[in-house]
């Protein structure tokens, strides 16, 4: 296990949307560099960048042209490793962005496997043995080059799924996982990683871990669980400071099985990370999140579903909570700054490595946009950067309309400018809490951690390490008495917070760090 990832914090920057080094409306690399003291002084030590590779842009760089060129748009393979060397004068660990399961269909790999003729890539994308046959239960596309067979989609239209092979083979143009022409799949792909390793990158945030190989027993994900042990062997031989971090969502299959690092706790599956912050569909008006003031939220939704994740993976790997990412709405969509401030002290006083999306520390909006580069509603949380007031908020000197994506510029959108300082902003109490962390071992990604107090409507109370916290979320005063506070101190606090014996009195909408 790198030991760096312990007391970790990790920003997650959209490259397109950071900050333009070189006026042409879209963020870059170099811009990246020139803001890293930016994210040193926020306290976060570690970066997660979204895919900078070549690329048609259908899916926002997720549909990879050449996994060893940088896009032209960001800049070229030397700023790339100038920014890795950048953030390690620094300190900070740089996580790039692997997409294993699929390639672009523009990619050479697929140009070749889509010829008709057998060439050493016809079997690295999952293809059937005619154009009339389809993948039942999988998407796929038929009748679409001159190769006689259909061809398995990973995720949209222009993304074929590359070959890992079947956990369960019942069809005759099926390969196994060990299949010799998997294999090669899967030493291509530790051929790229190898190649950005040895450039000087950190470790990989794995785009759809789980999707590897296909038909795979659901429980365990054995085969596909095989690859990525296979994949850390490399690392704990070559690489062993560097890490990885799935988007998976089942600690138990990605860091148990799997040999990950990190595992996203991520808003699938109804697993309780919804129930946090983001619990209103259909109707964003009615947000029943347990961290909006007034829902009468109940932590144990959460509670219910993490326990059991927590206590099968603990000790093998860390779950990484996000205040939110390129996926889904930003949190400000439906909570005010108070409400966040809470939400992201429990993110950062969880046990686990932490992920900060950029632009969150200020409350940045989610906004409602035409697709961008396949963005669809996920658009509305990929603008850029708010650096300042000034023309763009300081993101580029372009001309607004030749931006990536409109900034927001309406009226209350917030800038790092206007909130630097202000001790009670979102930005400098998401900063003190970083800071906190950094100080106290006990609230780092390994220290224990044990629920104390959970119940529907009252302050949520937990241990970590010797340590203990209280968030209320609600508009109302709390008071729990609980024996474990008696003779502490108040170490830190977010509004205001008393403590008599063994009476801890929560105000609204507060959070405490209680030390002996
Ligand atoms: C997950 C990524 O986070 C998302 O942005 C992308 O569209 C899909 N995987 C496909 O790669």
């Amino acid at each position: 296990m790198p030991k760096w990832l312990k007391d970790a914090v990790f920003y997650e920057i959209y490259p397109q949307s950071f900050y333009d080094s070189n006026g042409d409306g879209i963020g870059d690399l170099n811009g990246i560099i020139e803001k890293l003291d930016y994210v040193k002084g926020l306290g976060c030590n570690a970066l997660w960048l979204n895919p900078f590779y070549d690329s048609p842009f259908r899916d926002a760089g997720y549909d990879v042209r050449d996994y060893k060129k940088v896009a032209p748009r960001y800049g070229t393979k030397e700023d790339a490793e100038r920014l890795f060397k950048e953030a390690h004068k620094r300190g900070i660990h740089v996580l790039i962005d692997l997409v294993p399961g699929h390639t672009s269909d523009e990619h050479e790999w697929f140009q070749e496997s889509k010829k008709a003729e057998k060439n050493p890539y016809s079997d690295r994308y999952v293809w059937t043995n005619g154009a009339f046959s389809g993948i039942e239960g999988h998407p796929y596309i038929a009748g679409a080059s001159e190769r006689d067979g259909c061809y398995m989609l990973n995720f949209f239209a222009f993304q074929p799924a590359l070959n890992y092979g079947f956990g369960k083979v019942t069809k005759d143009w099926q390969k196994s996982w060990d299949d010799p022409a998997c294999q090669k799949t899967r030493e291509a792909m530790k051929d790229v990683m190898r190649f950005w390793l040895d450039l000087g990158c950190d470790g990989f945030r794995c785009d759809m871990a789980d999707s590897l190989v296909k038909d795979d027993d659901d429980f365990d994900k054995e085969h596909v669980a095989m690859i990525w042990r296979d994949v850390r062997a490399m690392l704990d031989q070559d690489y062993p400071e560097a890490a990885l971090v799935s988007e998976w969502s089942n600690p138990r299959q990605a860091i148990v099985k799997g040999g990950f690092h990190m595992d996203f706790y991520l808003d699938h599956w109804n697993n309780g990370y919804n129930s946090l912050v983001r619990d209103y569909e259909p109707h964003p008006k009615e947000d029943r999140s347990y961290f909006k003031k007034g829902a009468g939220g109940d932590i144990n939704r959460f509670l219910d579903d993490y326990i059991n994740k927590y206590n099968s993976s603990r000790d093998k790997g860390y779950i990484s909570f996000l205040t939110s990412n390129h996926d889904t709405p930003r949190p400000k969509r439906t909570l005010t700054d108070e409400e966040l401030k809470l939400f992201y002290a429990f993110v950062l006083t969880m046990p686990g490595v932490p992920f900060l999306y950029y632009g969150d520390e200020i409350g940045m909006r989610y906004l409602n946009l035409p697709s961008k580069e396949g963005g669809f509603q996920r658009t509305g949380s990929r603008t850029p950067m708010q650096w300042d007031d000034s023309r763009n908020k300081g993101f580029s000197t372009a001309d607004p309309e030749k931006l990536y994506l409109p900034v927001d510029d309406a009226e209350g959108a917030p800038s790092v400018q206007a909130m630097e300082g202000k001790a009670d902003s979102l930005l400098e109490t998401t900063r003190s809490l970083i800071k906190l962390r950094h100080e106290e071992e006990d609230l780092q990604a390994d220290a224990a951690f044990r629920p104390l107090y959970s119940r529907k409507g009252q302050p949520y109370i937990y241990q970590r390490g010797d340590l203990i916290l209280a968030i209320n979320p609600d508009g109302e005063k709390k008071e729990v008495i609980i024996p474990e506070v008696e003779g502490r101190k108040i170490r830190f606090s977010i509004h205001e917070v008393g403590l008599k014996g063994p009476c801890l009195t929560m105000g609204s909408q507060s959070f405490a760090v209680l030390k002996e």
